[in-house]
């Protein structure tokens, strides 16, 4: 995969904060005012995974086809405006990575070790080039493991399916809160149980419960453990 562009000011010494989490934890929205507080550069790991899902649906190449490998392996994922745009090969594809089909696809596509390996060294250069707030689902794990601070979010499925359903009728897709949850648990589900990289909370991670909290205040206890140190 191509070396990648990011448009941000650089917090000045190199530190990782990584937050893991299940869909819907909140971690995005939280990662992305974290970043924005402290200054530093903020990686959407998942919005990679979806750009390769785009890809494989456009292609349609199955989740394990070495031809969806070689074209992940050929292809550009940039972000720009600090990881509110995410380019595939240049095109603005921010909206149709969010699509019901592509939500419906993305752990399958996810769950190929050979396209992790692909992802990850991807996002450890992007790591390597300075201060960042990195979420996803093994960012904690295996993509940083030696971050300066982790912490795993998490919520009921009944809070975070409601949180995605307002998400998806402010785009105005058309669905249930039941819908939604069952899509959330079979996501869950297959980032749990799959052999690699499987979403689990590292040791020496801070577990956040969101349910009853508000963004700003999962962010504000995030960033008052960062400037503790
Ligand atoms: O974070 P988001 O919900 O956009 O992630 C979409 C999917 O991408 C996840 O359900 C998971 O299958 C995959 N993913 C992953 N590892 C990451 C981030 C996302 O496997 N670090």
């Amino acid at each position: 995969m191509n070396a990648p562009t990011m448009h941000t000011e650089r917090m000045a010494n190199n530190k990782k904060i990584a937050i893991d989490g299940p869909a819907g934890s909140g971690k995005s929205t939280v990662a992305r005012r974290v970043a924005e507080k402290l200054g530093c550069l903020y990686l959407d790991s998942g919005a990679m995974y979806r750009a390769v899902t785009v890809l494989a649906i456009r292609h349609e190449l199955p989740a394990g086809s070495p031809k969806l490998l070689s074209r992940v392996q050929k292809c550009r994922i940039e972000f720009a405006d600090n990881g509110k745009i995410v380019l595939l090969d240049s095109e603005d594809v921010t909206t149709c990575i969010r699509t019901p089909a592509v939500n419906k696809r993305v752990a399958d596509v996810a769950k190929i070790p050979e396209i992790r390996q692909e992802i990850v060294k991807h996002q450890q250069r992007i790591g390597a080039a300075g201060s960042i707030v990195a979420e996803g689902r093994d960012l904690t794990t295996i993509v940083f493991p030696d971050a300066d601070f982790k912490f795993y979010l998490d919520a009921s499925v009944t809070e975070r399916a409601r949180r995605r359903l307002a998400e998806l009728r402010s785009q105005n897709v058309q669905t249930t809160l039941a819908e939604v949850e069952a899509g959330i648990r079979t996501r869950d589900e297959k980032d749990i149980s799959r052999e690699h990289s499987p979403l689990r909370e590292a040791e020496d991670a801070i577990v956040v419960d969101t349910t009853h909290k508000t963004i700003d205040e999962v962010v504000d206890v995030i960033v008052a453990q960062v400037q503790a140190r």
